[in-house]
This record gives C-alpha cells, sequence and structure tokens, in this order.
C-alpha cells in the first residue's frame, strides 16, 4: 500500500502526507554521482548492458533501487548501490533521472570516446609500463586496463585522480598494492560494499590490467596542509606510546616500496586516509599482512591521526 501512495505522489507531485516521500531533483543529481559510472551522468550509457534510466518513470526507477534493496530482484552490481540508499535517497534519484532527456545515443558515444581518448593521450604503454617497473611483477596490459577503467572513473576519475575526498586517489600507486586491494575486496578480505560489487566481476587478469594502467597515470598533488607535528610523528613515530615511524615503510617522500607492499600515501586524499587509519584501529579493516598497519593503528590517538593524514596528503 505504501508503494502504491509513493509512486502516485511521484507522478501527482506535492501532496503532503506523513509516510509519503517526495523526490527532489537537485538533490538527486547530487546523489547521483556513483551512478554515472555504469549509467551515464545524465542515465544514458552507449554501452549496452547498462539500462538507460534517463526518462523512465520515476515510480519505476524507485520500485526497482527499492526491489534491490530488498533483495526482491537480484543484481551483483545493483545490491551493493542500493544497500545504503534511504527511501528519500531512492526518490531523489528516481527525480533525477527521470527529469532528463532521452537524447541521440550517437552524440553520447562520441563525448566518451573523446573524454577517454584525452584523458590518456599522453600515455605511451610501453615505454611507461617498462620504466614503473610494475610489468616486471604484474603481466598487466596498459591499453587493455584502460579499457576496462570505464566504470571506476565516476569514482576515481578516468585518470585516477578521484575528485571526491572520500575515494582514493589510485594514479601512480603501486601496481602491486592495487592489484591486491581488488583480489582482497573480492575475497571479502578487506570489506567495502561498493567495492566488493565492483570487483565481484574482475578475473585476475582484469585486476593485473587494471592496477597497471592506473599505475601509470600521474597523481596530482594532495590539497591538505602538513603540520611539524605531522611531520615529526611521520619520520620519528613516538617512542613513550610505540609508534613506529611511518616513514620506515612508506618512504621519505610517501612513495611507499611497491615490491614490498606498502602504499604510497603522498598526495592521498586525506579523508580516505583518515577513514584507512581509523579502519585498521578498530580493525574493520584487517588486509595487512601481519597485522602491520593494525599494530601501529591501535597506538594513535584521533589527533595524531588528523596530523598524519594532512601531513601525507601535503607529501608531493
Ligand atoms: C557498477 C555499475 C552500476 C552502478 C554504479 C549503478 N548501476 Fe544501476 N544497474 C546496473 C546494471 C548492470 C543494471 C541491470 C541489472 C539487471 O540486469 O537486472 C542496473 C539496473 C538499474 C536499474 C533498473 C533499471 C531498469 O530499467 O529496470 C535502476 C533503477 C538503477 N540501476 C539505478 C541505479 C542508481 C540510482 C545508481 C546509483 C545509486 C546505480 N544504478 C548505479 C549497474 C550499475
Ligand atoms: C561507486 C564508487 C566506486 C567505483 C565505481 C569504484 N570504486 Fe574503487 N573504491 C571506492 C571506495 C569508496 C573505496 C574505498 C573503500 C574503503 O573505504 O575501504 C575504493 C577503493 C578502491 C581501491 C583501494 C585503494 C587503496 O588505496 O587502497 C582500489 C584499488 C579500487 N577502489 C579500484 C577500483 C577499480 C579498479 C574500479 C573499477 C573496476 C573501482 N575501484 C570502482 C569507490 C568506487
Ligand atoms: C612495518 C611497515 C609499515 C609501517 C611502519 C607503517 N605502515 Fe602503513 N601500511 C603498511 C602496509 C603493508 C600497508 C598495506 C596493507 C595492505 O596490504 O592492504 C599499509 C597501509 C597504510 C594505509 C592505507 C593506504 C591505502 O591506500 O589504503 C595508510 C593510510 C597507512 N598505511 C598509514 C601509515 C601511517 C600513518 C604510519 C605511521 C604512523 C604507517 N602507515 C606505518 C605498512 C606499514
Amino acid at each position: 500500500m505504501k508503494k502504491i501512495i509513493f509512486s502516485l505522489l511521484l507522478t501527482v507531485g506535492a501532496i503532503n502526507t506523513a509516510s509519503a516521500v517526495e523526490g527532489n531533483v537537485d538533490a538527486g543529481k547530487a546523489k547521483a554521482a556513483v551512478c554515472g559510472a555504469c549509467h551515464g551522468a545524465t542515465g544514458l550509457n552507449p554501452n549496452p548492458t547498462y539500462p538507460d534510466l534517463a526518462g523512465q518513470h520515476a515510480a519505476y526507477i524507485a520500485k526497482q533501487l527499492a526491489d534491490f534493496k530488498s533483495g526482491a530482484r537480484t543484481d551483483m552490481m545493483m545490491a551493493p548501490m542500493a544497500a545504503n540508499l534511504s527511501e528519500q535517497d531512492m526518490a531523489d534519484l528516481a527525480a533525477y533521472f527521470s527529469s532528463q532527456k532521452r537524447v541521440s545515443k550517437k552524440a553520447t558515444v562520441s563525448d566518451d570516446s573523446s573524454a577517454t581518448t584525452t584523458a590518456t593521450a599522453s600515455v605511451d604503454s610501453a615505454a611507461i609500463v617498462t620504466s614503473t617497473g610494475a610489468k616486471a611483477i604484474y603481466e598487466g596490459d596498459v591499453k587493455a586496463g584502460q579499457g576496462k577503467s570505464a566504470m571506476c572513473a565516476s569514482c576515481h576519475g578516468a585518470d585516477g585522480n578521484s575528485p571526491i575526498a572520500i575515494y582514493p586517489k589510485l594514479a601512480g600507486q603501486s601496481a602491486s598494492y592495487l592489484a591486491k586491494q581488488l583480489a582482497d575486496f573480492k575475497s571479502g578480505n578487506r570489506v567495502d560494499p561498493v567495492m566488493a560489487g565492483m570487483a565481484a566481476a574482475l578475473s585476475e587478469e582484469d585486476m593485473n590490467d587494471l592496477a597497471t594502467y592506473f599505475a601509470v597515470q600521474t597523481p596530482t598533488a594532495g590539497q591538505a596542509e602538513g603540520s611539524d607535528i605531522g611531520h615529526k610523528l611521520y619520520f620519528g613515530g613516538d617512542v613513550n606510546k610505540g609508534i613506529t615511524a611511518c616513514v620506515a615503510c612508506h618512504g621519505v617522500k610517501g612513495k611507499g616500496m611497491a615490491q614490498a607492499g606498502f602504499p604510497a600515501l603522498a598526495g592521498q586524499n586525506a579523508a580516505y586516509l583518515k577513514k584507512q587509519i581509523a579502519s585498521f584501529r578498530d580493525g574493520s579493516r584487517g588486509n595487512d599482512r601481519n597485522n602491520m598497519m593494525r599494530n601501529i593503528a591501535i597506538k594513535l590517538s584521533d589527533s595524531d591521526i588528523d596530523e598524519l593524514v594532512n601531513y601525507m596528503s601535503s607529501l608531493k
């Protein structure tokens, strides 16, 4: 019954009922950022495996989202997308996509391919792979990885420089580390509902290609400003509290050590770094070999973490 009232409202518009949820186009647009990876920013994607949402009935979209969430409709990719949506989110998203025009697909195709070409025109695949050593560890293929990376772009950026602070930059990260993370998301060794859905369908070859593609991209500088306190903790640790200096594994310039599996942290989004250290500290991230990061994070206070993440993000 609730669903029927709900759909009526979406078509009819503003009727005030306590249990009713009215969609807001602008709010929906903001929430649709993550959907664009597969459905296109305006709900149109030339890739035939993803349904168009532009101009679809709002009530239908909202019902599908509710069904993906409840499990009444099953899809490996949509289940994690819908899992965290509230009824309000669904109504907003439905209102947004429903308000978009179904334009000619031809235009969308050529727009998309020119964007991809520009993003990577400067990458000379063979030369760069060899010089980073990425290929020495994984037989990843940059071109193939680029082709497979389209669905990563809305969150991580076409060149791996994620525009949104809570999504990690992948550009310039070591290929072996990236490939391990994807394998960990797939196996559940590292838990994240969004990335679990992304990694589920990837083969080992896909992971290696994607990792190699992102590893050879150039990272942009971080926005945070580091303090002396952060600098000291990073280079010296804290003997009294038993905190190992980060520099030992993550390097003087925060570039990590690819061979050892220690990730680069320089220029990484601070909000993302903060979430990761907090997750190591409370144990919700536990994919670090031999508890390397958990043993350190457990000794860090909230203010230690704030100082450290700003410092690491400021490294170039
Ligand atoms: C990783 C790719 C991916 C992302 C990201 C994604 N979707 Fe989907 N979506 C799909 C696929 C694939 C289907 C088709 C599922 C099927 O075959 O049943 C689908 C189906 C749907 C449908 C059903 C359409 C229909 O005609 O039945 C809706 C509605 C939808 N998605 C909304 C969203 C919204 C809203 C978001 C963002 C919160 C989103 N999707 C994010 C891949 C994705
Ligand atoms: C809908 C948004 C979204 C999409 C699309 C997406 N990711 Fe992610 N990704 C995230 C989030 C959020 C995290 C951080 C998870 C956490 O907090 O642990 C993440 C983390 C990662 C990490 C770990 C990075 C690190 O520094 O440890 C890798 C690697 C990664 N993603 C690769 C990919 C690849 C490859 C694709 C495409 C196949 C992809 N992602 C698509 C949201 C997304
Ligand atoms: C003994 C080596 C070692 C030391 C010392 C160390 N780390 Fe790490 N760190 C690691 C390893 C290994 C990983 C990756 C674990 C994995 O495979 O997912 C990691 C991962 C991280 C990550 C997550 C990166 C990402 O992209 O998700 C952050 C943030 C981090 N370390 C911060 C720190 C800070 C801050 C310090 C100092 C207080 C520190 N680390 C000290 C080994 C170390």
